[in-house]
């Protein structure tokens, strides 16, 4: 019989973040590999629609934020009621800071200007927000003695920003890529190192996935910027890191935890 080590069928898999711009390809790669997908989002109405338009019908939507224990005590019991056990667990919710007005950006985002409150709530999101879906969802992977958990980093969480990124073409620094985000994603990187050698012995398996700029209606100065930074010579497209979610969460990984898949177009290798 053949067998695919791919196969996500009769898995239970959660994203958070689920309906952002990477959320819903993961839901999407991981319902094609058959599993059934928990869209868990901070917009119950997104979640519903993300997962109606997801293959297969078993699938289940939640409203968490990932920075309220009680949310994702709630959250785990639904998926508990529904299916009775979790197989994965993508923690991919993640804030990442926007500048209101252009005219003011640059100023605003110098890391002299950056704001305190900016920094706290990119750590409780991305850093506080990973170990307690980790520690109140995961937990329960730990006690039945398998699971996979990916936690989705960034090329920023292992490099600092090349600030000439965000250089116009008229030598104007459009913004500054802030200190908050490179220093959530490298926490990450060692929370997930801190988790697959404390729960190894329990069979769950946690590793990072660092995905590289995504492409989406960016300005053409900036997609020619990052393009030509790139060793593939483009940013990535959405759907560009399904397959490594389906790796990630499936057997094909068994024997990898701790570890972090970079999927950058080479953009670290240079
Ligand atoms: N897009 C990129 O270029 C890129 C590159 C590298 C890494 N990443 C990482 O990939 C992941 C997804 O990024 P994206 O581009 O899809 O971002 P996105 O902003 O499109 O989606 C993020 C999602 O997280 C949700 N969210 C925010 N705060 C939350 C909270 N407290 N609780 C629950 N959900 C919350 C938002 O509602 C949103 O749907 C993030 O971890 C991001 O850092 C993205």
């Amino acid at each position: 019989m053949k067998t695919d080590i791919f196969d996500l069928t009769r898995k239970v898999a959660l994203v958070t973040g689920a309906t952002g711009l990477l959320g819903k390809q993961h839901c999407m790669a991981l319902a094609e590999s058959g599993a059934s997908v928990v869209v868990a989002d901070l917009n119950l109405g997104d979640c519903h629609h993300l997962a109606e338009e997801l293959p297969g019908k078993n699938h289940l939507s939640l409203a968490l934020d990932v920075t309220l224990p009680h949310s994702l005590r709630t959250g785990r019991n639904a998926i508990l009621k529904k299916y009775s056990r979790l197989d994965v667990l993508v923690n991919n919710a993640a804030v990442n800071d926007k500048f209101e007005s252009p005219a003011l950006a640059a100023e605003q985002s110098r890391f002299e200007n950056y704001p305190l409150e900016m920094w706290l709530r990119s750590l409780e999101v991305n850093v506080t927000g990973v170990f307690l879906a980790s520690q109140i969802i995961g937990a329960g992977m730990a006690e039945r003695g398998s699971g996979s958990i990916i936690n989705v980093a960034s090329t920023y969480g292992m490099v600092g920003p090349d600030q000439s990124l965000y250089l116009k073409p008229d030598g104007e620094q459009a913004f500054f890529k802030s200190p908050a985000y490179p220093a959530t994603k490298g926490a990450v990187l060692n929370f997930t190192r801190y988790l697959a050698a404390y729960w190894g012995n329990c069979g769950v398996r946690v590793n990072a996935l660092s995905p590289g700029g995504v492409e989406n209606s960016q300005e053409s100065w900036f997609v020619e910027n990052y393009s030509r930074r790139t060793s593939l010579g483009r940013m990535a497209q959405p759907n560009d890191y399904k397959g490594a979610v389906v790796f990630l969460a499936s057997d094909a990984s068994a024997y990898m935890t701790g570890a972090n898949l970079v999927v950058d177009g080479g953009w670290t290798a240079v």
